[in-house]
């Protein structure tokens, strides 16, 4: 059997009964965590890929917090560059920063998850500074030769967006050459770009998801941004020893009809 992984990414809370980009993101939580949790109360893990809240206040953490008391599978949380460390440490006080960072290491039957913590303060773009990256090593190292699976909020490979490739992972070289001396790494996950993407990045398999909010409309030319209503999506990730598949679930879709 292989093991199942859910991913939420980009929720983008603010306050509650706020909209942004038109849109109430604690709704979309809200319904996201209730479809996991009819559907998928067998998950490993939920693992939800930063930009938790979008202006970073401890109130949409305290928000968060009081959601994922429903949620029935156990999760982690990633950090995205809308998200603030301190006050996301205040309101989340058993998770235990790795050197001041909110990265970690699950170990699962099927391998180990490593969860990166890409961001920098103030800054749109993503970071792996000097001691993140020697705090991957050791993960690394110590994985051996048990398959390894990347989280990260920033993708480090380009998806040719102009924007988005413009505010991407700025140590992508330096990750890579770690990734490439374990020569395990099975997939990389990532959100940010709020778009489906597939594909591989010097031979490492990627994917990204559509956030639970708003969306990055597909242009492929030009710095402005277009954000757009597409559905909202979550991961449905399994993994075996032979095989890792990433299912997009359009969770507020209702029209399935049984012939
Ligand atoms: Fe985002």
């Amino acid at each position: 059997m292989p093991i199942k992984i859910i991913q939420v990414t980009d929720l983008h809370l603010i306050k509650p009964g706020e909209l942004l980009c038109g849109l109430d993101p604690l709704d979309r939580l809200q319904k996201c965590i209730e479809d996991i949790n009819t559907h998928h109360g067998d998950a490993a893990m939920v693992i939800f890929s930063g930009d938790l809240s979008d202006t970073g206040e401890e109130e949409t953490y305290h928000t968060l917090a009081s959601e994922l008391e429903k949620l029935v599978v156990p999760y982690r949380l990633m950090l995205g560059n809308h998200d603030n460390r301190d006050a996301f440490l205040k309101v989340f006080t058993s998770v235990m920063a790795e050197d001041g960072f909110i990265q970690t290491v699950i170990p699962m039957r099927e391998g180990r998850l490593i969860l990166l913590d890409s961001l920098e303060t103030g800054k749109t773009e993503g970071r792996l500074d000097g001691a993140r990256l020697a705090w991957l090593k050791q993960q690394l190292d110590a994985a051996g030769s048990e398959p390894v699976y990347i989280f990260t909020h920033h993708p480090p490979f380009p998806i040719h967006i102009p924007h988005l490739d413009s505010i991407g992972l700025i140590e992508a070289d330096e990750l890579f050459a770690l990734l490439k001396e374990n020569g395990n790494v099975r997939h990389i996950f990532a959100g940010h770009a709020h778009r489906p993407v597939a594909g591989s990045w010097r031979g490492i398999p990627i994917s990204v998801l559509r956030g639970t909010n708003h969306q990055t409309a597909l242009g492929f030319e030009g710095h402005r941004v277009a954000v757009t209503h597409e559905p909202p999506v979550y991961g449905v990730i399994f993994i075996d020893h032979e095989t890792v598949i990433v299912h997009a679930h359009d969770f507020l879709d209702r029209s399935a009809t049984y012939y």
